[in-house]
């Protein structure tokens, strides 16, 4: 049978926060934000690992939806959905064929 997203026991919705809104509708710029969130999914991916949870990240188009659905603020945007649980016992890996470190890393 098919996978679905829903049988994860928990899919978590990582949103980011492109600016500050204040009560007042005040808006400060944030930076750096792809990078940040970016990073912060990395260490949440590896810890979810490190406990022995399978995840992924998937990302629908468009994501908008995401927000209207959980109620968040316009100033969140939704960044990734990473559906999480302990890996089924006749769950299958794609055979994925992974770059080299010397196709990553260039030593100078
Ligand atoms: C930023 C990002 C977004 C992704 N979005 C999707 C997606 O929407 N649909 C999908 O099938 N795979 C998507 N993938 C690929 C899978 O989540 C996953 O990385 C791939 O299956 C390899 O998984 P593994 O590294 O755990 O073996 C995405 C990967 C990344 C890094």
């Amino acid at each position: 049978m098919k996978p679905h997203l829903t049988d994860a026991p928990a899919l978590i919705v990582v949103f980011q926060q492109r600016y500050w809104l204040g009560a007042d509708g005040e808006r400060r710029k944030h930076y750096y934000v792809d990078e940040s969130v970016g990073i912060a999914v990395g260490m949440l991916l590896s810890a979810l690992h490190l406990s022995g949870l399978a995840a992924l990240v998937h990302t629908p188009s468009p994501m908008r939806f995401l927000g209207e659905v959980l109620g968040r603020p316009v100033n969140e945007k939704a960044f990734a959905v990473i559906p999480v649980g302990y890996p089924a016992a006749d769950c299958r890996v794609p055979g994925l064929v992974r770059k080299s470190l010397g196709q990553v890393l260039f030593e100078v």
